[in-house]
């Protein structure tokens, strides 16, 4: 067979337009860096509320070096995070940016966002020599960035959605937790969810459990910080074999994909729930074909999947490597290979899919 080399004609309009798009890309690449620098610092936390300061003042109040200051203030003027007023020589945080930027309990809180996405480009050269051998990159291999911007991120979801919108969702389940049930976070990270429903919902107790051991240090600190630490046990265990049994409720926040073999995490869920038990799955949003998830959500999952989830789930035994864009069909396979009977979505926000599973 011979390969027979076409000519195309290349449109110069369309290819400058394709490198002045790609100033405005690598400028958002590069202040991904500079946002993390300035949540390290607390130069928006210094910068909030005070109706703009000069680079000496902000350098000052943060003991950093105004050169360094000065620098880093233009880069987010010129990409519209602060405001520059020429005649005052001063940079000013407009209150929107300052909630994004400094409020922890805000649902729109950003810095965790991208702290995990410079973790991801942090680790990526591994990623570069795992595509070349078709090994796996696990969780536990990524660097702190990775681990604290990706509770940092998740968890103002879980603050705005998870008690309020999602388990009233589920079929009897605020009932049985306002009761006193026994839940089982799987995949639970640094916590953040298993610690908030712990603080819901005081007459239950919960069990958090991931494969990971430094998380599971962490979400024990966290656990003793928030004084739920009497009715949270962490564990270090894998989804397809953490221990207890009789669990009314278990629960997986944007991990399923993440794992080696989620046929056999489901199959364990379901061998460990009560007969009338519930499987609460939160997964990243995503439509079942690649074209419908060619939209800016898309992309920033396809590339943590790219970075993070694909090889995760790679480094386990099976390595199905579902993807962080699965889709609800994908998981309603996994969902009912693993025995369930029963599986519906109950609810979705712009970053998360909700469902339900029922053995
Ligand atoms: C994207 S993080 C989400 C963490 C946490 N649920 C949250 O929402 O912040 C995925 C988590 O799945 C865990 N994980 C991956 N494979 C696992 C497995 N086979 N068993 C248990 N945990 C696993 C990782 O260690 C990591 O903590």
């Amino acid at each position: 067979m011979s390969t027979i080399e076409q000519t195309v004609e290349v449109d110069p309009d369309k290819l400058m337009q394709l490198v002045f798009r790609s100033v405005d890309e690598v400028g958002a690449t590069l202040n991904a860096a500079l946002v993390v620098m300035g949540d390290k610092l607390g130069l928006y936390r210094a910068l909030a509320g005070t109706g703009g300061l000069s680079p000496a003042e902000l350098a000052e109040r943060t003991g950093t070096a105004e050169r360094y200051v000065r620098e880093w203030l233009n880069a987010q003027a010129a990409g519209g995070i602060v405001t520059y007023d020429p005649d005052s020589g001063r940079y000013e945080l407009p209150p929107e940016q300052a909630v994004a930027l400094t409020d922890s309990e805000s649902p729109a809180y950003l810095p965790g966002f991208f702290q995990i996405a410079v973790g991801s480009v942090l680790d990526s050269p591994r990623i570069v020599e795992a595509a070349r051998s078709g090994h796996g990159v696990g969780w536990h291999e990524h660097v702190h960035d990775v681990h604290e911007g990706c509770e940092r991120f998740f968890r103002p979801g879980y603050n705005a959605n998870l008690i309020s919108e999602w388990l009233p969702t589920l079929e009897s389940v605020v009932e049985k937790l306002d009761q006193g049930a026994r839940v089982a976070d799987v995949g639970c990270g640094h916590g953040a969810s298993t610690i908030l429903m712990a603080q819901a919902f005081p007459n239950s107790t919960f069990v958090g459990c991931d494969y990971h051991d430094g998380s599971i240090q962490t979400a024990r600190e966290r656990a003793h910080k928030a004084g739920v630490a009497d009715r949270v046990k962490f564990q270090t265990e894998p989804a397809a074999a953490y221990s207890g049994a009789g669990y009314d409720l278990v629960t997986m926040f944007d991990c399923l994909h993440d794992m080696g073999d989620p046929v056999g995490a489901a199959r364990h869920v379901h061998g460990t729930l009560r007969p009338d038990g519930t499987w609460m799955i939160v997964e990243p949003n995503a439509g079942d074909r690649i074209e419908d998830n060619l939209n800016p959500v898309g992309r920033a999952y396809y590339a943590f999947s790219t970075l993070l989830c694909t090889p995760a789930s790679l480094s386990q035994e099976v390595g199905l490597a579902l993807g962080a864009q699965a889709g609800e069909a994908r998981i309603r396979d996994v969902v009912q290979a693993g025995g369930f009977t029963r599986f519906r979505r109950v609810a979705e926000t712009p970053f998360n899919l909700v469902f339900e599973a029922r053995p």
